[in-house]
């Protein structure tokens, strides 16, 4: 499994979080920043990780900022991307399980380190159950007019 992780200004610490996670994982990333210690925008960082999950570069990924809306709205306009907000274990669970959620993003201004590391771990190491689930994924892909999860 490859990840594609980025963060803007409000999210730089939580990324540096998962960062260690990973690789205490050894789980691969390509981390997208940003450096920190200036204000960016979120749509430039959240695109191009969106663009790298939705192209098959990356198998998922992990997006972070103030609080984590920015992210995954702008995540979201990506055909075939499923960007999941998670500030719980209970939903890190859940959206992938019933979701197959692909992007999972947080807002370090709602949580802290901490629990930011077990919703990722939690989000990272469950797979998809499918099933019933399928047909509700199906028609989110054919409204986006995708002939292709
Ligand atoms: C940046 O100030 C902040 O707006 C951003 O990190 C995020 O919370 C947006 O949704």
């Amino acid at each position: 499994m490859k990840i594609a992780i980025a963060s803007d200004h409000g999210g730089v610490n939580i990324r540096k979080e998962i960062l260690r996670l990973l690789d205490e994982m050894n789980i691969e990333y390509e981390d997208l920043g940003c450096e920190g210690g200036c204000s960016v925008d979120y749509p430039d960082y959240a695109l191009p990780v969106a663009e790298k999950v939705a192209s098959g570069e990356c198998d998922r990924g992990i997006l972070i900022c103030g609080t984590g809306i920015g992210m995954s709205i702008a995540a979201n306009k990506v055909n075939g991307i499923r960007c999941a907000l998670v500030h719980d274990v209970f939903s890190a669970k859940a959206t992938r399980l019933h979701n197959d959620s692909n992007i999972l993003a947080m807002g370090e201004r709602v949580i802290g380190p901490g629990l930011a590391r077990e919703i990722a771990k939690t989000w990272l190491e469950t797979e998809y159950e499918g099933g019933r689930h399928e047909n509700r994924l199906r028609k989110i892909t054919e409204y986006e007019g995708n002939t292709q999860q």
